[in-house]
């Protein structure tokens, strides 16, 4: 059984060529493999990530990856930082911003997510942001709703059709019907 207290969360060394083969291999695992309570499987094919596309994250301004670790192994990680419009549309603040969320299926529902999620928030608002933002698919009801219970609230009209984000990152709607990115905001008070 996983003890939170025994969980420490720290940023990603992004000079660790193994640290980030981890996070590769758990942000695919979780996403798209199925195993946690919520995951893109069945929604979204192919990568969410690969080690070109962290790289780039990586490399953007005042973005970061901080991961959680047990026993020296890393079990999950969040993206997070200053996000632009580009990621979340208009914007009339400067906004916090989390995504590549993940805890491996050993480890999840056990509060990790939140911990995870919290230390992001922390992050966002120590540097100064107001605001907490992210993109979830409209698909995804039991996350929104996770979502909604740590204050996040859905941004009324902004929605953004799935494929055109995805484009060619070599991911793919598997479902027969449109699937939109929709916003959520939460005030970092
Ligand atoms: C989303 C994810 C990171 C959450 O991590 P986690 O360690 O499972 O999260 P926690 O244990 O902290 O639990 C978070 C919430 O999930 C709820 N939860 C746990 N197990 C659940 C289950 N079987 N069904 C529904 N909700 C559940 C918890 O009650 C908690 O909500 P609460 O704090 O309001 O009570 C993890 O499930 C994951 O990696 N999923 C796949 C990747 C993904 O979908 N990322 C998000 C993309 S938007």
């Amino acid at each position: 059984m996983v003890a939170l207290t025994d969980v420490q969360i720290r940023e990603l060394n992004g000079d660790d060529a193994t640290e980030k083969s981890a996070i590769v291999t758990l942000v695919n695992r979780c996403y798209r493999g199925g195993g946690n309570w919520t995951t893109e499987k069945g929604i979204v094919g192919g990568p969410r990530i690969t080690p070109q596309r962290l790289d780039e994250c990586l490399c953007e301004p005042e973005m970061t990856v901080l991961v959680a670790l047990l026993d020296g192994r890393i079990i999950g990680c969040i993206k997070t930082g200053v996000t632009d419009a580009t990621v979340v549309g208009a914007l009339d603040e400067p906004a916090g911003y989390f995504g590549m969320f993940a805890v491996h299926p050993d480890c999840s529902g056990r509060g990790i997510g939140n911990m995870l999620l919290s230390a992001a928030e922390s992050h966002c608002k120590n540097s100064g942001m107001s605001v907490m933002m992210a993109d979830v698919l409209h698909v995804r009801k039991d996350i929104i709703a996770y979502y909604n219970r740590k204050g996040y609230e859905l941004v009324p009209n902004m929605s953004r059709p799935a494929q055109q984000v995805l484009k060619g990152a070599g991911e793919e709607i598997l479902l027969d019907m449109e699937v939109n990115f929709l916003i959520l905001r939460k005030p970092l008070v």
